[in-house]
């Protein structure tokens, strides 16, 4: 799909989060000087900010091969074991929702990350046995949502751990020029700008809103883009001023309406909306935390000050 075709494949076509990039340049080069595989790769941070793009770009920097699996579908010890087997030297695997691996896995893991061996047991009872295999030196690079959701002893196994934030609106208006570019859409700065600045912070949701823009300038004729056309398409999506979403507003809401602005637990904002926690977590609540609308307290989170102004709503008397 256009999405492979719009993702950068270089480290430095890579946009924004300057921190990772500069030390995965130094990290990469110093791998390749000494011909050995990179270092085991954590990468987390909320979805859409490019982990999988980052895996696949450090394959392309170390000249090697990604294999690519996740964590749920990993099953059984013998699936990784037949992905492991058949890597390369050098190469790349790469575990999406490493988070999600069954305990057994993860067993079957450690060595291989730590001495590039594989313990597997085959058959049961008296006759089972465990076999030593030896692996080609690798790399794994796993992704999740939140470091706080690995195991100690894996997340421990990893020599390389970075963490993506949210994009500027400077560096995410410079990836809707890019991506507009690759599309061949002529889209002025004021319309990078307005598409930027109401993606949550996420080049994924940027490309997706992008595209709804092109449809509406399509359908209307224009050639030419400009702020104009990107916002009616964006008021079309229901994506307000501040880049929330429907899913954004009504937690917010929730937290204002039902809940009187107090501090509230997962469990309640869960029920109330009718969303699973994970979602909530891994989702809606870090863009929202990170602009200021929630604060977490240690007897739950709470909307702020700006959620209400946001809203138009009457601050309550203790938020004042
Ligand atoms: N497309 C999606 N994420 C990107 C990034 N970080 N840099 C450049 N293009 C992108």
């Amino acid at each position: 799909q256009i999405d492979r075709a719009i993702r950068p494949q270089a480290l430095a076509e890579y946009i924004g989060q300057p921190i990772v990039r500069e030390q995965m340049e130094i990290f990469i080069q110093a791998a390749r000087q000494r011909e050995e595989p990179l270092d085991h790769t954590l990468i987390f941070g909320p979805p859409g900010l490019g982990k999988t793009t980052l895996a696949n770009i450090i394959g392309n920097e170390m000249g090697a091969e990604v294999r690519t699996t996740s964590g749920p579908v990993l099953e059984r010890a013998g699936d990784l074991a037949a992905l492991l087997t058949n890597l390369n030297e050098g190469d790349i695997l790469f575990i999406d929702e490493i988070h999600r691996l069954s305990p057994a896995i993860e067993e079957v893991l450690y060595p291989a990350m730590e001495d590039y061996q594989l313990d597997i047991m085959i058959g049961e009872g008296p006759a089972a046995r465990s076999i030593k295999i030896e692996l080609p030196p690798f790399t794994l690079v796993g992704a999740t949502t939140r470091a706080g959701l690995l195991t100690s002893p894996l997340r421990d196994r990893f020599g390389i751990v970075q963490r993506l934030e949210f994009y500027d609106v400077e560096s995410l208006t410079t990836i809707v020029a890019r991506s507009a570019n690759k599309m061949g859409m002529e889209l002025d700065h004021s319309g990078c700008f307005e598409v930027a600045r109401r993606s949550r912070g996420t080049p994924r949701i940027a490309n997706r809103l992008l595209r709804r823009v092109r449809d509406v300038a399509q359908v209307s004729g224009e050639t030419l883009v400009g702020q104009k056309v990107a916002q009616k398409a964006l008021d079309m999506l229901s994506v307000d001023s501040q880049g929330f979403d429907h899913l954004d507003r009504r937690m917010l809401l929730t937290m204002i309406e039902k809940f009187d602005g107090r501090p509230v637990g997962l469990d309640s904002v869960s029920a109330a909306l009718g969303e699973d926690k994970d979602t909530i977590e891994d989702v809606i609540e870090p863009f929202l935390i990170q602009q200021g609308f929630i604060i977490r307290t240690p007897r739950g989170r709470q909307v702020t000050k700006r959620a209400y102004e946001h809203f138009n709503y009457q601050l309550p008397s203790d938020l004042k």
